[in-house]
């Protein structure tokens, strides 16, 4: 049920502003590249999305190494137990 939701919520937003989420994000980094399953997250915050864009209106968020290894994405992983060190987000 959780995923239908979720689903339903992406297709909704898209289909208002005109601008879709890839399903899968890449960052490239010399020590191995990070994908990041926007959908599979998505599904985690069941369907939420203010946990990493905020209130309003959902949009583009400039990742940097310090944000990525913190407030985007690292500090959730240590509260909710995601992955945190450094081989288990950049792969070779
Ligand atoms: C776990 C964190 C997280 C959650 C939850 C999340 N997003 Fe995202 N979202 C991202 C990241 C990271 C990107 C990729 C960086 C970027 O290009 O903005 C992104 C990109 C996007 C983009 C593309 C922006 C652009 O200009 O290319 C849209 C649209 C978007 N998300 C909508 C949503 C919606 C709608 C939800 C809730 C249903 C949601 N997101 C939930 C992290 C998240
Ligand atoms: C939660 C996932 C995550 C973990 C854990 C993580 N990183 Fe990252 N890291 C990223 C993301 C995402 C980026 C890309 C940010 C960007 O593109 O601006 C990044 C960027 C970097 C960069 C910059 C890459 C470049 O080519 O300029 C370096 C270096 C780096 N990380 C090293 C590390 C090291 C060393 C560790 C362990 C101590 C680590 N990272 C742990 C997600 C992670
Ligand atoms: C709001 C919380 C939250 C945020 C923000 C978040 N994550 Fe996660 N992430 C999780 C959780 C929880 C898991 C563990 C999921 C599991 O074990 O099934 C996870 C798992 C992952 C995994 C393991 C592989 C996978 O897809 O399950 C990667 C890689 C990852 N996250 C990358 C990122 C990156 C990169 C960012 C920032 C752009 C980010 N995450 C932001 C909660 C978050």
């Amino acid at each position: 049920m959780k995923k239908l939701v979720a689903v339903a919520l992406v297709v909704l937003f898209a289909a208002a502003t005109g601008i879709a989420a890839q399903e899968v994000y890449k960052y490239e980094a010399k020590n191995g590249a990070v994908t990041f399953d926007h959908k599979k997250h998505i599904e985690l915050e069941g369907g939420t999305c203010t946990a990493c864009h905020g209130e309003g209106e959902p949009g583009k968020i400039e990742l940097t190494k310090d944000l990525a290894h913190g407030a985007a994405c690292k500090d959730c992983h240590t509260a909710k137990g995601g992955p945190t060190k450094c081989n288990e987000c950049h792969k070779k």
